[in-house]
Formats: structure tokens, C-alpha cells, sequence
């Protein structure tokens, strides 16, 4: 189908696939609290208690969550040395630190929030259906010969281009279930390796991810044995998601970083069909209210979120409805259509979405390591564009005007999530550095 877009600022860099910031026009104050979300604010809190109530297990299962008790946490890093490379020092950037979920431990990526979460939860809640574990009843159960042998007859299926099946996979085997990963075309060979090594079946699509969820999750129907993780539809993976903005708020606290009206919070977060940076969002406008400005960052071929939110239509427009490729270096970001469930949600609530030329991921990439040795794969350094989309350009002006921001930009914080990295093969990540070195000098 081919969607024509209503005119905005925005659109014919869009379309020409040029970089730019889209601002949403349903946000809505306070838009957390539209009656019809389909999810609540307590729904994170409840997860996080989910979270803790696992930490035990996790910790067992996982010996490098040992120093954090089991829980799933990252660092956050103040960008004081790339701020210079990347030219954000002038006082109206304010501070700009980095959430480094690149390094999370397990699966290196963002999607060990979510991927660990569902599968965790899945995992308890077929041992209370089968009598092994009792509401309130010892989490360590799941980790037992019994437990290991009731899994081993289950099979949790999931599509993905690569960083969710590696954190669903790992999960998965760690409790002993079987694992089908359905991997789109766009896939890493090292993401395949990695997983075929864990013992994971991976079934790798010609297709995009759109085409291997739908076919995966065809496949998980006509089979009651299968658990399917549905990047697309899942609650469950959000709200994993969902639980890491109570972790950046004690993080801000114990920085003695204040987040209110005057002391604007600017969040970055990549997108691929929304889930992650959705989850992230929603846990922190539930927080921080409307004192949180959450942008999404897109590929320029791969804009998915900021096609349909644009579209304003009830109905999923993809970026090939509109002319686009969905072709990127960006492999976690490279899917055509987003989650409906996800476009509901952030409706009222996202700032913005903002896209990005993979040459600059590059670029990003390499300063990123050698500015402060930090290791990222290419979607994982989107985000690096905000501060200068919101603080500089007519629509991030515009966007500060709209919500009373003029004059208090200098006392903002900004983070860049970035979202994957550590389980980059060696390799592979020079081959990364040396491209980005090669841009970065040719952009002088
Ligand atoms: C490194 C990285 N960043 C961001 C994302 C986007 O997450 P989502 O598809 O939930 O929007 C992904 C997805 O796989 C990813 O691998």
C-alpha cells in the first residue's frame, strides 16, 4: 500500500532520507494518565518486585550478576571526554551522561531486560501450573532437577533480529527449556554462531523481521508445547523493560542530578519495533512525569515509529508504505513495522523521534571507544544525535518553546541510551572502529 503522510516540518526529510527530528503532536500532559492505555503505571511496579523476587535465581543461574546480586543493571557514565569529540561542551548541553546497557551482563544488550524477564516469568508461572512452585513459594525451585526436567519438555520460541533471540536464547537453555530463535535476513552471522553454540535451533529467514515474527508466531500456534515471545504484542517484555527507569532514577539521585519542570530530564533511546525504548519511556514518564522528554532515534531507511505515529492512521504503515527500504548497517533497528501495542502506548507520551545515517553510528561508534573505551555496536550509538537535534535545531527549539524549556536548556540532562555492544566479537568490532575512523577523518 502507499500512504501519503500529512504535511510537518519533518516530512520531507523523512522521505528523502535525510536525518531529522519529528515532534509528536498527541503528547499530551501528564499523558500517562490517559484513561485509555492499555497498560498502568503499577504494572511497573510490579515488575520491579518480580525482578527482585528473581534476583536469587538469576544469581545462581548467572555468576556474573554475582556483584549486583542478581540484578540486570548498568553503569551510568558521564560523557565527559566525547562531549568534546562529539562537540557537545558549550554550556547549553548541560551535562550529557551515557547509559551504558551495552554492557549489561548476560546478553550485552538492551534485550536482557526484556528477553530475561519474560522468559523468567514464563518459567514460574508453568511450575506453578504443574504443582512445582506455590505462590510466595522459593524462586531456587526453578534451578532443581525437577523443574530442569519439566522444561526440557517445553520450547520457547521467539523472532528476532538478532539481540532478543541471544537474551531469549540464553534464558531459555540456562533454565533448560528448548529454544527456537527465528532470525530476519538482517542478522549477524556472529549473533547465529553465538546462539547455535548455546544449543539454540535458529531458522533463518529470507525475509525481514516483520515476516519472521509472523512466521514464527504461526508456527508457535499450532503447537501448545511452544511459548511464544511476541516482540510485537508482548506486555511482558515491556514491562522487563520497564523496571531500568527505576534504576537510572537512583542512578540520577546518587549524582545529585535534580529532574523537574527547570531541570529538564532528555532521553535518547534506539527504536526497532518499540518495545525496549517503550518500556524504558513508559517507566520513566510514570516517574518522572512530565519533567522526562523520551525521543526515540530510528535509521533514515528504517524510520518505523515515525512513519506511523506521523501517519496518524488506526491502521500500521510501514516505512516501505512510504517509500523507504528499511535498509541499514543498524541491525537491532531494522524492522519496517512497529508495535501496535507500543504506538498506543506512547501516543500521549513520546517527545519525538529523530533518525540517524549509518555513517554517523559509525562515527559515534568509534569515538565512543576511543574516547572513553566504551564498545558499541552500531544501533547502540543512535542516540548520540540528541542533545544536538533538541538543543539546536528549529524543531528542537520549537519543541522547547512548546513545552516552556527556553532558559533552562543549560540546567538539562541528557541521556543517550546505548543499547548493545559487549558480545561484539573482537574481530568484527575493529572492522567497526576502522570504518569509523575512516568517516570521522574524512569529516575532518
Ligand atoms: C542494540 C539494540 N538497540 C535497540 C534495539 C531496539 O529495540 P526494540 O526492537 O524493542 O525497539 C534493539 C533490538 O533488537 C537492539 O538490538
Amino acid at each position: 500500500m502507499t500512504v501519503i503522510l500529512p504535511e510537518n516540518p519533518a516530512k520531507a526529510d523523512l522521505l528523502a532520507g535525510n536525518p531529522t527530528l519529528w515532534l509528536n503532536d498527541q503528547l499530551r500532559p501528564d499523558g500517562i494518565s490517559d484513561p485509555g492505555l492499555p497498560i498502568r503505571p503499577g504494572q511497573v511496579i510490579s515488575s520491579e518486585a518480580s525482578w527482585r523476587r528473581l534476583a536469587p535465581l538469576l544469581e545462581r543461574l548467572f555468576p556474573e550478576t554475582s556483584g549486583t546480586g542478581g540484578q540486570i543493571r548498568s553503569d551510568l557514565v558521564e560523557a565527559q571526554t566525547l562531549k568534546g569529540a562529539i562537540g557537545y561542551c558549550s554550556a547549553e548541553y548541560g551535562r550529557v551522561f551515557i547509559k551504558a546497557d551495552g554492557s549489561l551482563p548476560v546478553a550485552g544488550s538492551i534485550k536482557a531486560r526484556g528477553g530475561l524477564f519474560e522468559v523468567f516469568m514464563h518459567a514460574e508461572a508453568l511450575a506453578m501450573q504443574h504443582g512445582l512452585l506455590a505462590e510466595g513459594g522459593d524462586v531456587m525451585t526453578l534451578a532443581g532437577t525437577e523443574a530442569m526436567s519439566l522444561f526440557q519438555r517445553h520450547t520457547i520460541a521467539v523472532g528476532s533480529t538478532g539481540n532478543l533471540g541471544l537474551s531469549v536464547g540464553i534464558a531459555a537453555r540456562a533454565l533448560g527449556f528448548r529454544a527456537v530463535v527465528h532470525m530476519s535476513s538482517d542478522a549477524k552471522r556472529w549473533k547465529v554462531d553465538r546462539l547455535t553454540n548455546l544449543g539454540v535451533e535458529v531458522v533463518q529467514h529470507e525475509a525481514d523481521y516483520t515476516t519472521a515474527v509472523e512466521e514464527a508466531r504461526a508456527l508457535a500456534e499450532g503447537d501448545p508445547s511452544i511459548y511464544f515471545v511476541d516482540d510485537e504484542r508482548s506486555q511482558l517484555l515491556f514491562l522487563g523493560y520497564s523496571a531500568a527507569a527505576r534504576e537510572l532514577a537512583g542512578q540520577l539521585d546518587e549524582a545529585g542530578i535534580i529532574v523537574d519542570h527547570d531541570h529538564p530530564l532528555f532521553v535518547y533511546l534506539p527504536c526497532g519495533i518499540g518495545g525496549a525504548p517503550g518500556g524504558v519511556a513508559y517507566g520513566l514518564k510514570a516517574i518522572f512525569g512530565d519533567a522526562a522528554h523520551c525521543f526515540f532515534v530510528e535509521p533514515v531507511q528504517s524510520p518505523c515509529a515515525l512513519v506511523h505515529m506521523m501517519s496518524g492512521s488506526a491502521e500500521l504503515v510501514s516505512v516501505y508504505d512510504v517509500g523507504l527500504t528499511n535498509r541499514t548497517e543498524a541491525d537491532g533497528m531494522a524492522v519496517a513495522r512497529m508495535s501496535d501495542f507500543v504506538a498506543q502506548v506512547m501516543g500521549p507520551m513520546l517527545s519525538g523521534v529523530f533518525t540517524v545515517a549509518d555513517e554517523d553510528l559509525f562515527r559515534w561508534l568509534y569515538l565512543a571507544h576511543s574516547s572513553q573505551g566504551i564498545r558499541l555496536e552500531p544501533s547502540a550509538a543512535a542516540g548520540f544525535a540528541g542533545p544536538e537535534f533538541t538543543v539546536n535545531s528549529p524543531q528542537g527549539r520549537a519543541y522547547q518553546t512548546s513545552q516552556g524549556l527556553i532558559g533552562h536548556m543549560a540546567n538539562a540532562t541528557h541521556i543517550v541510551w546505548t543499547t548493545g555492544g559487549a558480545f561484539v566479537p573482537e574481530e568484527q568490532f575493529q572492522q567497526f572502529l576502522e570504518r569509523g575512523e575512516a568517516l570521522t577523518t574524512a569529516a575532518g
